[in-house]
């Protein structure tokens, strides 16, 4: 009995800390595939110039999220990186296939992030931005090539620099990337309100659901509080059962010391040899092995 506790007591934590490994992306991929077009049809309707981000139109029926787009020089990229919003691309940083210009196209998905991206057991405290690389050395090109960025230097850093979360769960923040290649990963800031990665892809920043180091994380500490008093409980219950059921047959076992005196008493004058009682070879009783085996 004993033991179900221990083991209750064992297992309990991990159903707060569920391990994050995968989503089902395919409503955030096919968002993806149509902010995408908008973003190309913005950077073909106009010629325009490199460095500079420009904003795009978004969908109506997606009011909220808000799309640009930046084209740039591959060698501009390799010499000094790349700031835009919330991203920073390092100095060294090259595409695969290799373009001479490439266009980076930026979103913040706003009040519509927590419809695209989950993290079971967490909640979002920032709106999801992401970026992806494309190819825009051909401006007549009809269908859109996607790029991998490869950092040979620092990582990518993205800057949450709006952030604001109480100082009770600030220890807890953690920063979620959706990578590119389908990757879902919790890591922690690098610095207050920074999170890095060597992935384009999808950002935000989460806390644990519910907020667990508020009020429930006492909750979590008075219910390990009251198994632990339950158990010892039932363990001070058995040893006193178990300490009575012992002196009784002490007592059991002198009183047939005494019978047994008797017996040798009256053995004398009948000259018979006494009989063992069988009452003195019975089992003692004994702690359930279940309990610490
Ligand atoms: C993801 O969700 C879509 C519907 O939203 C479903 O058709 C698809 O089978 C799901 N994929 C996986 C791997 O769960
Ligand atoms: C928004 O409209 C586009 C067409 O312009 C459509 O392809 C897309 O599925 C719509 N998205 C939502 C979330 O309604
Ligand atoms: C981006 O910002 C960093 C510092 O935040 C700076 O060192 C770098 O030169 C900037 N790059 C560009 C292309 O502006
Ligand atoms: C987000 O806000 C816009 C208005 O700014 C609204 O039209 C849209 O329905 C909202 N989206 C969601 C998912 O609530
Ligand atoms: C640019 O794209 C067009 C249309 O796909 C193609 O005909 C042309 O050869 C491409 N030019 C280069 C330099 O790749
Ligand atoms: C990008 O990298 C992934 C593996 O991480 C690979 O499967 C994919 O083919 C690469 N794409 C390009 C355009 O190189
Ligand atoms: C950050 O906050 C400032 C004001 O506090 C606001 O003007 C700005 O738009 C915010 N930026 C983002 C990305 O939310
Ligand atoms: C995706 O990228 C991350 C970070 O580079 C890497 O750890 C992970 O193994 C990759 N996953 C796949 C399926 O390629």
């Amino acid at each position: 009995m004993g033991m179900s506790f221990f083991i209750i007591f064992l297992i309990f934590p991990f159903f707060f800390f569920p391990l994050v490994n995968s989503f089902n992306n395919s409503a955030a991929d096919s968002l993806d595939a149509l902010l995408e077009d908008f973003a190309f049809d913005t950077l073909v309707e106009h010629r325009r110039h490199t460095g500079v981000l420009y904003k795009a139109t978004s969908p109506a029926n997606l009011s909220g999220i808000q799309v640009s787009v930046l084209k740039l020089r591959s060698r501009t990229m390799w010499n000094k990186g790349a700031n835009f919003s919330h991203f920073s691309i390092p100095p060294r940083t090259t595409s695969s296939p290799h373009v001479r210009r490439l266009a980076l196209v930026y979103q913040d998905l706003g009040n519509w992030s927590s419809e695209y991206y989950i993290v079971p057991g967490y909640k979002l405290v920032t709106s999801v931005v992401g970026f992806m690389a494309f190819d825009a050395s051909n401006s007549s090109a009809k269908s859109i090539t996607r790029l991998n960025l490869t950092t040979r230097g620092k990582p990518i850093s993205i800057d949450f620099h709006n952030l604001t979360v109480g100082e009770s769960v600030r220890s807890q923040v953690r920063c979620v990337i959706y990578a590119a290649n389908g990757t879902t990963s919790l890591s922690e800031m690098s610095l207050p309100g920074v999170c890095q990665s060597r992935e384009q892809g999808h950002f935000s920043v989460v806390i644990p659901e519910g907020e667990l180091k508020g009020k429930q994380k006492l909750c979590y500490w008075w219910f390990i509080g009251f198994v632990l008093a339950f158990a010892v409980l039932v363990l001070g219950g058995i040893t006193v059962v178990v300490l009575v059921r012992l002196l009784r047959t002490k007592k059991i076992q002198i009183m047939e010391r005494h019978a047994d005196e008797d017996l040798a008493l009256a053995s004398r004058w009948v000259g018979q040899s006494k009989m063992p009682s069988a009452a003195v070879t019975r089992t003692l009783p004994v702690l359930e092995s279940g309990c610490f085996t």
